[in-house]
């Protein structure tokens, strides 16, 4: 879980809330993040600030918004206020249709068109995988097919995300019955140690198969250099941008993938009005889009 959810809020007075600051800050956020906060939202943004206002000892919202724009600082309290504004809600197997359409469908048909090429080697990216439970998850579902469909094949997985407190407790890898809630006895064995009387904490080798770095979907400087990837699992994280930040996104997941490459969402979600490159493909309880080879002549599409 994220820590935004779990802390507690201080409550701001009800007339700080008409402070045109805030709309400053909101307008800042979404510039660098492309996370949108309507303006009936604008008291949990507020809530927020509030946090990172006692922490810099700033008396108005006037005063935090000057320690975001203009103190020495700025980039690294920016960084502090979007660790404390986003939602990092998740939990192991979370998505199970996602990992069976991967399993009968999915993987065949990569391995079958990657072995024509020779490669035996796929790259998966949870983007947005907050506390790392979604990367887990496809690291442990990974395993259990290298010894059936992917048997001679190698796999790694990057995995991202905005908030730098979230990565530092995927990196470390511990987890209680919250985020274990799904996850079968026979996995928690395999792939976890004891860590504490309540918590277990994920194996060596199973960390070693992924790789987390902060990177921030709004930073094109970052996202043009990831290329080469097989799957994509963006999932609940787009629910908190635009329109307008969503397709921006789009573009770039679009030629981060290989051609025949799949992306995953969250099952709330849809392309429908974001982009309509890659083409919706139906599975028994989820979706996903794929990018099909420039030579495809198929019909179903987004
Ligand atoms: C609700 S969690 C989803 C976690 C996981 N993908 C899942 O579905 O269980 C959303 C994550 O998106 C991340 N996020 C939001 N905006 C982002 C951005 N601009 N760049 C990277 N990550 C972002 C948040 O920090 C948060 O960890």
């Amino acid at each position: 879980m994220g820590t935004a959810a779990t802390k507690p809020v201080a409550k701001p007075e009800t007339e700080d809330l008409k402070d045109p600051a805030y709309l400053k800050i909101r307008d800042l956020i979404y510039e660098i993040s492309g996370i949108y906060q309507p303006e009936e939202k604008l008291y949990l943004l507020a809530s927020r600030c509030s946090r990172r206002m006692v922490a810099v000892n700033a008396k108005t919202p006037a005063e935090y918004l000057s320690h975001l724009t203009t103190r020495a600082n700025r980039e690294a309290e920016l960084r502090s206020l979007l660790n404390e504004i986003t939602i990092g809600e998740t939990y192991m197997f979370r998505s199970p249709p996602q990992l069976e359409a991967l399993r009968t469908v999915i993987l065949p048909q990569l391995i079958k068109s990657k072995n024509a090429m020779g490669f035996k080697r796929l790259r998966l990216w949870s983007a947005g995988c907050s506390t790392g439970e979604e990367p887990y998850t496809l690291a442990m579902f990974l395993m259990e097919e290298s010894a059936k469909l992917l048997s001679g094949w190698t796999f790694d997985i990057l995995a991202t995300d905005l908030n730098d407190n979230s990565l530092v407790t995927a990196k470390a890898g511990i987890y209680g019955e919250y985020a274990l809630r799904s996850t079968s006895e026979l996995l928690r064995e395999k792939y976890f140690k004891p860590y504490d009387e309540k918590r277990l904490q994920v194996s060596d080798k199973l960390k070693s198969l992924i790789r987390f770095d902060r990177v921030n979907l709004s930073d094109d400087s970052k996202m043009i250099f990831l290329k080469g990837l097989d799957l994509i699992f963006c999932c609940n994280v787009l629910i908190y941008f635009d329109l307008i930040s969503k397709r921006k996104v789009m573009q770039h997941f679009h030629s981060n993938l290989l051609s025949g490459g799949y992306l995953f969402l969250g099952h709330a979600e849809s392309l429908y009005q974001v982009d309509d490159r890659f083409r919706l493909v139906h599975f028994p309880g989820a979706i996903s889009y794929w990018k099909a080879p420039p030579n495809y002549t198929g019909s179903e599409k987004s």
